[in-house]
């Protein structure tokens, strides 16, 4: 079955501040050349046999492009499809959110607004399906906090949804789909050094084969991946990485993505996968 996916264009992206370490300021953005990466990768996925939505960028909203982090997009048999609406840490993402959330209220999603308060929880960055749809993989603590994973949680065990928790612990992989990119059913790609040892322990209950990537090649956002009908779309290709996608029988597509690394993002989180 074809993948659905809502992006956002470029068009207002820039780095105004650091809200990550990779965001130095010190290299500006080229938005001419952000545009053409992002089309680049758009007509990747279209190669991939992938249908593209998207959603209009906003002005002042530097970071909108990010189409990963707004809502939790959900979805189940037997039960509507939902979103859960983010309280991202940051003002100017905060603001990101509305506009996301009308365009799924829109498309007949159901919104679950929870009761966040000051906790934190930024969608896809840290809230990951696995392939099956079974349950669901929750980063915290850098951007998503504990308690906004547990809120989270609550509200998904209504469902007959099961989360599981993994503290991050490296500032680089702020997000978890910096470190954390499941390739099948079976096989998972992380980073080690990106958890908690609690965290790293519970993987193994999960998964049949622990693929891993190097602290450097998860920095690069090579684990930031995008599986897509037999490809996985990455920004950069290691030997390491070669080997692991030979093992799972995925073909790499390399989609150059630098622009947005000033940013601290890489393919997966430019896009939502659409149910
Ligand atoms: N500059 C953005 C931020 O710091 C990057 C978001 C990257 N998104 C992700 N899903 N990892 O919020």
């Amino acid at each position: 079955m074809a993948k659905r996916l809502l992006l956002c264009a470029p068009t207002y992206f820039d780095v105004v501040d650091r809200k990550n370490p990779y965001m130095s300021g010190d290299f500006p953005v080229d938005r001419r050349k952000a545009r053409f990466q992002w089309e680049g990768l758009c007509a990747a996925l279209q190669k991939s046999g992938c249908e593209i939505e998207t959603i209009d960028a906003v002005s002042d909203l530097e970071d909108m492009v990010f189409a990963a982090n707004q809502v939790f997009v959900g979805y189940k048999e037997g039960l509507e499809r939902f979103i859960v609406p983010s309280r991202m840490v940051y003002a100017s993402r905060q603001r990101e959110v509305p506009f996301y959330v009308e365009w799924f209220r829109k498309r007949g999603y159901k919104v679950i607004n929870l009761e966040l308060g000051d906790d934190c929880l930024e969608g896809h960055g840290d809230l990951l399906w696995h392939p099956d749809g079974s349950r669901i993989y929750a980063g915290y603590g850098f951007r998503s906090t504990r308690g906004g994973v547990e809120k989270f949680s609550t509200a998904m065990a209504k469902m007959g949804i099961p989360v599981f928790p993994l503290q991050l612990v490296d500032p680089f992989c702020y997000h978890l789909d910096t470190c954390f990119c499941p390739l099948n059913n079976d096989a998972v790609l992380i980073c080690s050094s990106a958890y908690s040892s609690d965290a790293l322990e519970t993987l193994p209950k999960f998964w049949k084969r622990i693929h891993k990537l190097s602290a450097e090649e998860a920095h690069r956002f090579i684990g930031n991946g995008i599986v897509a009908n037999g490809n996985y779309l990455t920004p950069y290709l290691t030997p390491n990485l070669q080997t692991i996608l030979e093992q799972e029988g995925l073909t790499p597509v390399v989609v150059e993505t630098t622009e947005f690394e000033k940013a601290g993002g890489s393919l997966f989180c430019m896009k939502a996968f659409l149910p």
